[in-house]
Order: C-alpha cells, then sequence, then structure tokens
C-alpha cells in the first residue's frame, strides 16, 4: 500500500467542474492498485480573494508544499473585473505556487488523437512536447512604471535569463528529446532578443555537444507560430522561454483539437517541491458553471501526474481511456460530467 498526499486546487470559473471529472479519474484508475491518494482539497483562487483578501497564504503556501503532487484546476476572474485590478490572481497565486516550489520545467505535451477535432485540413501527425521555462523571463515581475497613468508614463517590465536557469531546463529538453524522436528545435527571438536570445543559443549549442545523436534546429518565435499551423509534424521537443511558451501552446491546443484537451504539467524535476498538474486552459467564465467545460485537459493532466510519480501502467491506463473516448466523439457536445463518466466506464470496462 502506498498513500500519495495530493493537493487539489479546483480553483474558479470551470476549475472545480474539470477537476471533479479528473478526480473520479484518479479514483478510478486507482481502485483496487494498492495506491491511495489522500487528498487535501484548497479553496483558493479569485473567488477567495473576493471574500477574504487572500491569495495565498504562507501558511496555504507551506502546508501544500508537504504534499507530494498538486492538481490544479484553474484560477482567475473574468479578465477585467475592475475588483481583481492589482489582486492579481494570476501572479499572486498561481505563478507564486510556480516559482516557490521551483517548477523550473513547464511540461505541455501536444498531440493530435484521430478523431480530435482539429481545424487543419491536412495536418499529418503532430505529436510534440513544448518544454517551456517556468520560473524566469518576463514572468519574473521584474519591472515598474512612473508617472503611472499619465501621458508620460514609462512601463517596464524586464526578462529575467540566468544561464542557471536556462541550462537546466536546456539540459531536461534534450534527456526528452533522447527519449523520444531525437529533435529539439529551440524558438526564440534572437534576431531582436539579442542579450537573452544569444545567452539561449549559447547554451543550446553547449549542451548539444553532449547530445551528437540529437538533431537540433532554432526557429523565430513569429516562424514558429508559421510552421505550428502548416507543418506541425516537424516538431518533436520545442524548448523555449516562459512566455513564448504560453502562447506557443495555446495556438499548440488550438491546432490538436482545442484547448479543451491541453495538459501540463509544471515540472520540478529534482523533486525538492512537489510537482503541480493543470490543464493549459483557464477559467472560461464564459462558459462557466454550466457544464459546458470539456474535463479532459484535466483528466490528461491526471495522467501526466501519475506519470511524474512512476505510476506508468496508471498513467497509459487514463491515456488509452482517452483516446478512445475522443475516437468516440461526434460532433454533439456532452456535458462535462458525461465526458468524465465515459472516461471512467472506460477505466473500469
Ligand atoms: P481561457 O482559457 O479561460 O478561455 C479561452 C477560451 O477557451 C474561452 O472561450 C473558453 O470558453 C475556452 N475554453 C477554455 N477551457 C475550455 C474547456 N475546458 N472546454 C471548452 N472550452 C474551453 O482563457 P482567458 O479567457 O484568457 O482567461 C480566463 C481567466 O483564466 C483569466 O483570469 C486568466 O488569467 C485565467 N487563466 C488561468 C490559467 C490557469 O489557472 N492555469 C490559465 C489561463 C488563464
Ligand atoms: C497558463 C496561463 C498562465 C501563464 C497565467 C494565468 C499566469 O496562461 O498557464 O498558460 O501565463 O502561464
Ligand atoms: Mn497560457
Amino acid at each position: 500500500e502506498r498513500t500519495v498526499k495530493l493537493a487539489v486546487i479546483p480553483g474558479d470559473g470551470i476549475g472545480p467542474e474539470v477537476i471533479a471529472e479528473a478526480v473520479k479519474v484518479l479514483d478510478a484508475v486507482t481502485a483496487g492498485s494498492g495506491i491511495r491518494f489522500d487528498r487535501t482539497t484548497f479553496s483558493l483562487g479569485a473567488a477567495r480573494y473576493l471574500e477574504t483578501g487572500d491569495t495565498l497564504t504562507d501558511a496555504d503556501l507551506s502546508a501544500i508544499a508537504e504534499h507530494d503532487a498538486i492538481l490544479l484546476g484553474a484560477v482567475g476572474g473574468v479578465p477585467g473585473d475592475a475588483r481583481l485590478k492589482n489582486a492579481n490572481i494570476e501572479r499572486g497565486l498561481l505563478l507564486k505556487l510556480r516559482f516557490a516550489l521551483d517548477h523550473y520545467v513547464n511540461l505541455r505535451p501536444s498531440k493530435l488523437y484521430p478523431g480530435a477535432p482539429g481545424p487543419l485540413a491536412d495536418p499529418g501527425e503532430i505529436d510534440f512536447v513544448v518544454v517551456r521555462e517556468g520560473t524566469e523571463g518576463p514572468y519574473v515581475g521584474n519591472g515598474g512604471s512612473i508617472r503611472t497613468g499619465t501621458a508620460h508614463e514609462i512601463a517596464n517590465e524586464t526578462s529575467v535569463n540566468t544561464a542557471y536557469g536556462i541550462e537546466r531546463v536546456v539540459r531536461y529538453a534534450f534527456d526528452l528529446a533522447e527519449r523520444r524522436r531525437k529533435k529539439l528545435t529551440l524558438v526564440h527571438k534572437t534576431n531582436v532578443l539579442v542579450h537573452a536570445g544569444g545567452m539561449w543559443q549559447r547554451i543550446v549549442n553547449e549542451v548539444a555537444g553532449e547530445h551528437p545523436d540529437v538533431a537540433v534546429d532554432y526557429l523565430h518565435v513569429d516562424a514558429a507560430t508559421i510552421f505550428l499551423v502548416t507543418n506541425p509534424s516537424r516538431f518533436d521537443v520545442i524548448v523555449t522561454d516562459n512566455l513564448f511558451g504560453d502562447i506557443l501552446t495555446d495556438l499548440a491546443g488550438a491546432v490538436t483539437g482545442g484547448i479543451g484537451l491541453a495538459a501540463s504539467g509544471n515540472i520540478n524535476p529534482d523533486g525538492a517541491f512537489p510537482s503541480m498538474f493543470e490543464p493549459v486552459h483557464g477559467s472560461a467564465p464564459d462558459i462557466a458553471g454550466q457544464q459546458k467545460a470539456d474535463p479532459t485537459a484535466a483528466i490528461l493532466s491526471v495522467s501526466l501526474l501519475l506519470d511524474h510519480l512512476g505510476l506508468r501502467e496508471e498513467a497509459e491506463r487514463v491515456t488509452r481511456a482517452v483516446e478512445d473516448d475522443i475516437q468516440a466523439r461526434d460532433a454533439a457536445s456532452r456535458p462535462t460530467a458525461h465526458i468524465g463518466d465515459a472516461i471512467v466506464a472506460r477505466l473500469q470496462a
């Protein structure tokens, strides 16, 4: 009997709806397996902030850090909600977790499953992983504004890139490429962002020397968006900075059947802190509370979580059940819970 301590953060909007299905699937796949998930639910997000004024207290953070892994739905209110201005649920909660728990690998796989409703007429095989740096870049909050609110305002948002931070994520990406099709694409904007871009390119070149069997190429981020649509099969492992990775992975979700299918893991590969698994999408206030959300991204995030914990067989069973469910889909939309139930039924068959 193995016990895994799991922190669950359903969050806002569709977060609780998709997490309910992900938890059903987790229970179904581990039933009778000798692995017990001991779950603690943390009520965090825009809703909690509006009620109490708290985003993520030190007590919340240390309680979460005691767990073996984290499953998160989505956090954030309606974009533009004035009551959330400066509250920064995204910064004060989600990014705080990623930074404090040193989630330097933001792992975002993209696969076009047979039957998935992709928008491309002739997509070919799509199966790549974006290794997005998770703790640096323009996300660190290094900046500020002076003469705020005036016609003379100056607002700076400095991208922070360290050799240490780049090297560790680049090494992870090369190791992943070794286990896959041995192709790695660095995506950056070295033609304009010469300082950070130059360092990314240098470190990729250096680490490439230790991986002679991995084919390395480079694309500027704007060109990468072209190829993600016109020739996505050229990609195997993409390594990129925090902001480019954010943008590319919403696009990647769209070309592989929709953002409702895109899963992710915020990984601390050293194991010093719990890793956190979450769908790529947000709280989708436009469809929240209506059972319209696709819980598949959250369910595939459970598969990534199981795999991370070394539960490979359980991870694969979840992925296979999802694959079968996607293959059997027709145009009719199903309520969130029906999709979860159908995937659970496949696991139990
Ligand atoms: P979003 O991903 O929430 O929604 C974008 C579009 O995708 C919407 O039309 C939405 O209905 C649709 N969509 C998203 N998930 C879906 C699903 N599972 N099934 C079907 N359709 C789905 O992005 P947004 O509107 O830019 O952001 C809304 C809020 O979520 C913001 O506060 C934002 O900061 C936050 N956000 C949080 C996370 C996170 O918690 N990891 C990620 C992205 C955005
Ligand atoms: C994501 C989200 C977050 C990000 C936001 C909500 C901070 O868009 O997980 O992709 O930009 O990383
Ligand atoms: Mn995003």
